[in-house]
């Protein structure tokens, strides 16, 4: 077996016995949570009240559904959740899911005829592209799912509305930030608890969506 086998054998192996022993994989699984990402927007949640009854989400990068099990639980009764991914995922009784890329003009429209007078409230990402490996390639995929993210949330939101998505710290991340501070009246970053501390995932939450929405 040569050395760079070898390597990616011994990385696996780790990040499995790692996650084996990571507390917030147990809960999921004691709680009947598809992913222990749910404690992540749980803790958003409870710091910044993103979610009651009756508000109109998009979830963008969806599957397979620990996000949505616990956002559709907080906006029942009489919300709507449009969750959006390039994979299938399982079912969730009351969600709606479209299946495809969020950068489709064609995904975007039935993302929009889903949702009540196509607009929504609160636009979530935890969109991540397949990780290659190759810094520059790695970090102009995170970039261009990052536009997308927002170009679909200046799309849909309705003023006031706010805009929750997950990013890389590094490269041209502050530049991204800056961009997003132009349409929201607030821009924030979190690090929930549940999110790896050697992770380089960071949240930016925007509030007071300001400019009336860009069509598609
Ligand atoms: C970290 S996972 C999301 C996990 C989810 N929050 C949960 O708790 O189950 C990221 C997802 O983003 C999706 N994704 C990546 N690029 C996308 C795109 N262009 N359009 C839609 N979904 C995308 C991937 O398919 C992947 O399922």
């Amino acid at each position: 077996m040569c050395d760079i086998v070898r390597g990616k054998k011994r990385k696996r192996n780790n990040w499995l016995q790692r996650h084996a022993r990571d507390p917030y994989v147990r809960r999921a699984k004691a709680q009947g949570y598809r992913t222990r990402a749910t404690f992540k927007i749980m803790e958003l949640d409870r710091s910044d009240r993103l979610f009651r009854p009756g508000l109109v989400v998009v979830e963008l990068g969806s599957a397979p559904g620990g996000w949505s099990q616990y956002v559709y639980s907080k906006i029942s009764p009489g919300g709507t959740l449009v969750a959006v991914d390039l994979k299938e995922m399982p079912p969730i009784p009351g969600v709606t899911f479209v299946c495809g890329d969020m950068s489709r003009f064609d995904i975007k429209r039935k993302i929009i005829d889903c949702l009540p007078e196509g607009s929504a409230d609160l636009v979530i990402s935890d969109a991540a592209p397949n990780i290659t490996g190759i810094g520059a390639v790695d970090q102009s995929k995170t970039l261009a799912l990052l536009e997308d993210s927002l170009d679909l949330a200046c799309t849909v939101l309705k003023p006031g509305g706010r805009f929750l998505v997950k990013l890389r710290e590094g490269g041209d991340m502050q530049g991204f930030r800056r961009r997003c501070a132009l349409y929201f009246k607030q821009c924030a970053a979190r690090k929930p608890g549940a999110s790896r501390a050697r992770s380089p995932e960071v949240y930016l939450l925007g509030t007071g969506f300001l400019s009336g929405k860009r069509s598609l």
